[in-house]
Formats: C-alpha cells, sequence, structure tokens
C-alpha cells in the first residue's frame, strides 16, 4: 500500500480491461473502504448494485438494443449543469480532446467519437459494472457525500491494481437501468462504475488529463509566506 498522494497522482480514468475476473470478496472490501469516507451527520448516502456476468451482460444488452434503436435520452437528472458556462465547456472539451487523440480519432470524426461514446454503455468491457444509486430526496449535500465514497472506491481499487472509471453518462438512460434492475422506486441512478484489471497496452489508458493550476480554484489569506 502506497500513501493517499501517491495514490491520487497515480490514479486516472481506466477505459480497457483485461478478460480478468474480479472476485466478489475484492470489490466487497474495495465497497467497505469506500464507505469509510465521511458523510454529513454520517448519513452515509448511495447504494452500490455491483454486476458481472450474466446481470451485467443483460443490462449492457439491453442499453446496447435501446442505442442501436436510436432510444431518446431516458433519463432521471442532469450530471452536468445545463446550460454549461464556456470555461466548464473548455475543460470538457480538453478531456474529450485528450481522449479522442489517444484513440486516434479525428475532430471530424462523429462516428468514432460516437462508438467510443457508446462504449460507456458497456461499461468499457469491464468484467464489473456498479450502478451507484441515491435515494431521490437527498439534499445536494448528500450526492457530495456519495461523490466521497465514489473518491475512496476509485482509490481502493487503485491501491489494489484494478482499474476503474465513473461513467456519468449512464444517467443518460438512468431510467432505463432503474427498470431493468427493477430498483426500489425511491432509488435514483446517479452512475455507473466501470471496474477490473487494467489493460496496458490499450491506447485508451495511455493518456493523462490535466488539472486546472491552483490559483484558479483556490485563494490563501493570512499566510506568511
Ligand atoms: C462520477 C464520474 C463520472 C464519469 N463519467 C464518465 C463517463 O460517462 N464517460 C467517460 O468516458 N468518463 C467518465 N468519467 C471520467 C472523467 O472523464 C475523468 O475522471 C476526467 O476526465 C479526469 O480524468 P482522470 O480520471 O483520468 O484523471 C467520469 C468520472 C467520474 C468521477
Amino acid at each position: 500500500m502506497i500513501g493517499v498522494e501517491a495514490l491520487l497522482a497515480r490514479r486516472r480514468s481506466v477505459r480497457a480491461f483485461t478478460g480478468a475476473p474480479v472476485p466478489r470478496e475484492t470489490v466487497a472490501a474495495i465497497l467497505r473502504a469506500a464507505r469509510q469516507a465521511p458523510s454529513g451527520a454520517n448519513l452515509q448516502p448511495g447504494r452500490f448494485h455491483v454486476l458481472t456476468g450474466a446481470p451485467l451482460a443483460g443490462l449492457v444488452g439491453q442499453l446496447q438494443q435501446a442505442l442501436a434503436e436510436g432510444a431518446p435520452i431516458d433519463k432521471d437528472y442532469s450530471y452536468f449543469p445545463q446550460p454549461m458556462a464556456p470555461y466548464l465547456k473548455a475543460r470538457q472539451r480538453a478531456a474529450g480532446y485528450a481522449l479522442y487523440q489517444a484513440l486516434g480519432i479525428e475532430r471530424r470524426d462523429t462516428e468514432g467519437r460516437r462508438a467510443q461514446f457508446d462504449r460507456n454503455y458497456a461499461f468499457f468491457g469491464a468484467p464489473v459494472g456498479i450502478v451507484v444509486t441515491i435515494d431521490r430526496d437527498m439534499g445536494a449535500g448528500c450526492f457530495m457525500d456519495l461523490g466521497m465514497a465514489l473518491m475512496a472506491l476509485l482509490l481502493a481499487a487503485e491501491d489494489r491494481g484494478l482499474g476503474a472509471t465513473g461513467i456519468g453518462a449512464l444517467a443518460n438512460y438512468g431510467r432505463l437501468v432503474h427498470r431493468h434492475l427493477a430498483l426500489p422506486e425511491d432509488e435514483l441512478v446517479v452512475c455507473g462504475i466501470a471496474l477490473g484489471v487494467t489493460d496496458a497496452a490499450a491506447p485508451v489508458n495511455g493518456f493523462r488529463t490535466e488539472r486546472a493550476p491552483l490559483d484558479d480554484y483556490a485563494r490563501f489569506a493570512g499566510f506568511e509566506d
């Protein structure tokens, strides 16, 4: 095990996996670690529906069918601000370009970009797909708490040598996922997580995203130096 700052520096989103399965106990340990995240009033919001094998294939099949039929977006909530401020749009574009550049997909290649985007709905071929939900009546702070648990999940996976990525795109078909998994009505599909053994040779795993410099997002006052 290594320090958390080193883990944070090493972690990146993984979007291609070897065929190796991930044992149930490993996922359970990662989820227990994720639940160590603090939360306001210790509410511990969020649920994790962990799928592998036939249940994962069933959900992916349903999503792929919806895409093939050109099914309209079927969402319960908006992951992103709408409309998105230009400075955020610029960050989104930069992340997208880095991804498509790693794959050799040209900016004008809308088909290629679409095909890669649709990989979201196959959990990027991961052996484990996690559907993350939260009670519908939770406040914005509870989404933040769940985000901390997701961060802990990603770091715990990294610490065990596994790769993962969040899949906010799953929320676009949140209702479909909700129906397919027969989730209780009070649960909202927040996002997905793809988890597995990183395919280190896959070009899609070979790029790094950048971060805005500290001065862009932090202000310091009262320090002597
Ligand atoms: C909750 C969450 C949802 C995400 N949704 C998607 C997604 O739908 N598709 C995708 O390709 N990447 C998704 N990502 C990955 C982000 O694009 C990625 O974290 C960001 O570009 C920073 O890159 P890095 O994770 O490699 O550091 C998601 C990440 C998180 C944490």
